[in-house]
């Protein structure tokens, strides 16, 4: 058995090369991404496996279909830049990485959301430049707001537990109701409730599709004044310009934004002296109400580790058993 690695990092390199060797499989590890020329590489090879941010050309499966490749796996949990169509015209499976660790982004979004609660960014600004006044960078205590959950997958639920242990009131919503959160009696009604009670959002929802946002002009007007928004979940769950122009206008306090609707080419590349031609974008960078990241909340060594090992599991799982846990359901 011959596998394909491509986009591949040089963080995840390693955890690749020991995988190969404990599995004695030969894994060809490719720093370009996966598109339609990139695919000629993978002839000879019994499956591919990758990770990109940019969609995923259809005319990539039609190659792989034509060197009898039927396997794709994701070093990734989203699925939303793959073509399902193309995949099953080709008689493609998919398999992703559904958990390489929840806490990882939970920490995340918590870490934001108390840089934002005491004033960090403008803080560390006003120290950088030997500013030690205090005001006007007073902070808000977590363990007094009431934060809404907004989906209760494991990231969500791993958050629930870190607000918990700060004494913050947590509620929270999903369609798809978790046991053990319902036992504590966390859940509200509806989106618009868990809106409208909380005085912190934070969105552990996966895309809802183009257009689907959570967050938007509409849905600000029922959430509280003061309010705070934290995202690390997908870009496009907020329409990102009402949400700017809420904070600015003084509706909402802050947000925090690990994604970015606009993000692909923009995070995880150099762009040091280079202006942003993302005015939004450089707006939000700017305002000390916006702790801004590239899409980072996942990158600890830990989950790196499982996305690069989990996904040639997987991919050995089906290479071998036929079936995976963690293959997708394309229907
Ligand atoms: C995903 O796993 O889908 C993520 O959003 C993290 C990614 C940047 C590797």
């Amino acid at each position: 058995m011959k596998l394909i690695d491509y986009g591949v990092r040089e963080d995840e390199r390693p955890y690749i090369e020991e995988w190969s060797k404990n599995n004695n499989i030969e894994v060809k590890i490719v720093s370009d991404l996966l598109n339609p020329e990139t695919i000629e590489q993978a002839k000879g090879y019994d499956g591919v496996v990758c990770y990109q941010q940019l969609p995923y050309d259809p005319a990539i499966f039609d190659k792989m279909n034509e060197f009898g490749i039927h396997v794709m796996s994701l070093r990734n949990v989203g699925v939303d830049n793959v073509p399902f169509d193309a995949l099953k015209k080709n008689d493609i499976k998919l398999t992703n990485v559904p958990s390489y660790s929840p806490t990882a982004i939970a920490e995340y979004s918590v870490t934001g959301l108390m840089i934002l609660l005491r004033s960090m960014k403008s803080m560390i600004r006003k120290v950088d430049k030997h500013n030690f006044l205090w005001a006007p960078d007073i902070g808000r205590e977590l363990n007094e707001l009431t934060v809404g959950v907004a989906g209760t997958g494991r990231i969500g639920r791993a958050a629930i537990k870190i607000y918990q242990g700060f004494g913050a009131k947590v509620i929270a919503f999903d369609k798809f109701h978790n046991e053990d959160i319902e036992k504590q009696g966390l859940y509200v009604d509806s989106l618009e409730e868990l809106l409208k009670q909380s005085d912190v959002v934070t969105l552990h929802l996966p895309s809802l599709g183009k257009g689907n946002t959570v967050i938007n002009k509409d849905t600000i007007a029922n959430m509280k004044d003061n309010a705070i928004v934290v995202n690390t979940g997908r870009g496009d769950l907020i329409k990102t310009a009402d949400l700017y122009d809420a904070v600015v206008s003084g509706k909402l306090a802050g947000a925090v934004l690990d994604v970015y609707e606009n993000e692909v080419g923009i995070f995880n590349a150099d762009h040091s002296g280079e202006p942003l031609n993302d005015e939004l974008l450089s707006n939000m960078i700017d305002n000390p109400k916006f702790i801004i990241s590239p899409h980072i909340a996942f990158y600890t060594t830990t989950a790196v580790k499982n996305m690069a090992t989990i996904s040639l599991d997987s991919m050995l799982d089906e290479l071998q058993n036929g079936k995976s846990d963690n293959e997708i359901d394309l229907n």
